[in-house]
């Protein structure tokens, strides 16, 4: 999604704002441009890569000690140059036009008053010369210049409704940018001298260039000059945030003996796991006593106590995660627990109850849907909130009261994996913290759960092991136009996980089915074109998927089915059998799924598509 990079120092620093783009490219985009001082506005922007940005740009030599960079990924209007950012005031700004442009932004988030904005301006006479919502805003900002940008945003911010992380410099201040964020993230970063400012949309775009950031709030408007920077509030109050350190992640972009990071990701997973059940082993003996250091936070046990159900509130696969999370929930814990979409949750009236957990999960911690869907269960006096997230300093862990934090390191395929299994880690565990808080564990189940979750870096790696037989199937899914996944109980969310990779990074049509609801409806699509991906561990719904195998053969559907060493599914004409190496109890799902991360992979590198950055899509979803 998009990305913001911009600076304030004595040197040039066209260099470092394309170097931040590099590194904020792994969120997806589809254009890119940088804006700097030098006498007047100059910029570069472009359709292709932000490495054929960088060498435009010393092509064009562009250079400035104040600028501004993005990586867009359109929302309002094409991806195309004229609507690339940055966006000039005046629009038709470049020299060239003969009309120099005053104001230089950039814009992460949705203005949702764009078009009244529009009509307002244009009758002002500025002329537009994009579709994006963001080249109102660098109009309004120069309608209400009047010799201080810092006066100027803020008049103009009051004027916007919707989401904005925004960037902004002024032909007539040559040392200054001006940020602000209201429902986008942006993050100031404190030079190494103290003498250069910069402003991000991620921490990551900083990564090698500091590591003291800020992390600015809700409303917050701040203003970096040579030297010196300030934040006020929403208020228009001076704001003193702390300066965090934080550690620079640019050491995860290495792909090592990897062809792409989603493989990479996906071979992690067992360290994945391993770290983040280490930072959770460490405090083991405390996680089942009344008092102590919780790992879901202080007061963690006494609000498990209370509780009398769980809302899972997530979007994609994070939401799958939430929707294997509920079986356990309710089938351990013995808890009442609802899984919702995001984006669903916020708009629909719903019953509250005071005294349910609400438990977001994110990969990024930032995505907007999941954001709103919190902060409207907090609206609605839901104050008990715990989110399962991979970003310590993200906003959702910051909005919420209690978190399990997964360590799968940084994840730059936009197809999630390791993110995932480690989400269904952290959420076991709440199972289990939760299934104690109640009384409804013994010991020795505690102590069998816990064992087999210790054992998960192996089983895992088991299972990793079987990549040649799954580049097998791969090669039969590459000519395919669709397919079907099918599973139960536990293993319909992992259906489900396995088709969204599969029509994510290949885009193959793919469904996924509760494996009873064939003969509902499904059934009708099934040829010998179309494969049918069985997910059948050995547990008791086995027999009764085996009916719905039976329901396939008979329709002439080919099958690929993951089965565990003991379900007695032999490989014959028309079904294909790989064996899981053990069979894993309630944590099955964790092993299930990344067969079917695999065999996603390798079809999308059959079929040649850009497997880290498919089409349409991006990492981190900061807009509605
Ligand atoms: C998964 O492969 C996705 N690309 C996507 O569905 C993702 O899980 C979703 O956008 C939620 O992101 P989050 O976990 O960062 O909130």
């Amino acid at each position: 999604m998009c990305g913001i990079v911009a600076a304030v120092a004595n040197r040039n620093i066209v260099p470092l704002l394309v170097q931040g783009l590099q590194r904020l490219e792994y969120r997806g985009y589809d254009s890119c441009g940088v804006a700097v001082h030098n006498g007047g506005l100059r910029r570069a922007r472009s359709t292709a890569r932000v490495a054929e940005l960088l060498q435009q740009v010393s092509t064009e030599h562009l250079e400035g000690t104040t600028g501004i960079a993005h990586t867009r990924w359109a929302t309002h209007g094409a991806p195309a140059v004229h609507n690339a950012h940055p966006h000039f005031s005046h629009g038709s700004g470049d020299e060239a036009e003969g009309r120099p442009g005053r104001i230089a932004l950039v814009h992460n988030g949705i203005i949702e008053n764009h078009e009244e904005l529009r009509n307002r301006l244009k009758a002002k006479g500025y002329a537009f010369a994009s579709q994006t919502d963001t080249e109102v805003i660098a109009h309004l900002v120069d309608s209400l210049y009047e010799g201080d940008l810092f006066e100027a945003v803020q008049s103009a911010i009051a004027r916007l409704h919707g989401a904005y992380a925004i960037a902004v410099f002024c032909r007539d201040e040559p040392h200054r940018v001006v940020g602000a964020r209201a429902g986008s993230p942006l993050v100031l970063g404190v030079g190494a001298e103290g003498s250069e400012h910069y402003l991000a949309s991620d921490a990551m775009a900083l990564a090698g260039v500091t590591d003291q950031i800020v992390y600015l709030e809700e409303g917050d408007l701040v203003d970096l000059q040579l030297g010196r920077y300030w934040v006020v509030d929403r208020q228009g109050d001076r704001a003193d945030r702390p300066v965090r350190t934080v550690q620079a992640h640019s050491g995860a972009a290495e792909l090592g003996p990897y062809r792409h990071y989603m493989q990479k990701e996906i071979f992690e997973q067992p360290r994945a796991i391993a770290d983040t059940l280490d930072g959770i082993q460490a405090v083991v003996p405390e996680l089942f006593e009344a008092s102590g250091n919780h790992p879901a936070g202080e007061g963690a046990h006494h609000v498990f106590k209370q509780i009398e159900s769980v809302l899972i509130l997530a979007c994609g696969t994070s939401y799958y995660s939430g929707c294997t999370a509920k079986y356990w929930l309710e089938g351990i814990a013995k808890v009442p627990t609802q899984v919702e979409i995001a984006s669903e949750y916020r708009y629909r009236e719903s019953v509250p109850n005071p005294h349910t957990l609400v438990v977001t999960i994110s990969q990024s911690g930032e995505t907007a849907d999941t954001l709103a869907a919190l902060r409207h269960a907090q609206s609605l006096g839901m104050r008990h909130t715990l989110t399962v997230c991979n970003v310590a300093s993200s906003a959702m862990v910051r909005e919420t009261r209690l978190a399990y934090l997964t360590r799968a390191g940084v994840e730059i395929g936009v197809a999630s994996t390791k993110a995932f299994t480690t989400q269904l880690a952290g959420l076991f565990l709440l199972t289990l913290a939760l299934a104690q808080a109640k009384g409804r564990l013994t010991e020795s189940q505690e102590a069998a759960h816990l064992k087999a979750m210790r054992h998960l870096p192996a089983a895992l790696s088991a299972v990793l092991a079987l990549e040649p037989q799954i580049i097998s199937w791969a090669d039969d899914f590459a000519g395919k136009q669709n397919a079907l996944f099918l599973g139960r109980g536990l293993h319909y969310p992992i259906a489900l996980e396995g088709a969204l990779k599969l029509k994510e990074i290949t885009y193959i049509h793919a469904e996924a089915y509760a494996a009873g609801e064939l003969k509902h409806g499904p059934l009708a699509l099934v040829t010998s074109e179309m494969p049918v991906v069985t997910v059948a561990p050995h547990d008791a719904l086995l027999e009764k998927l085996k009916s719905n195998m039976q329901e396939v053969r008979a329709r002439g559907g080919v099958l690929y089915v993951l089965a565990d060493a003991d379900s007695r599914i032999e490989s014959e004409d028309g079904i294909h059998v790989i064996r899981m190496p053990e069979h894993y109890g309630p944590l099955s799902p964790l092993l299930h799924v990344v067969p079917l991360q695999l065999l996603a992979y390798h079809t999308a590198v059959a079929r040649g598509t850009d497997v880290d950055k498919p089409r349409n899509l991006a990492k981190s979803v900061t807009v509605e």
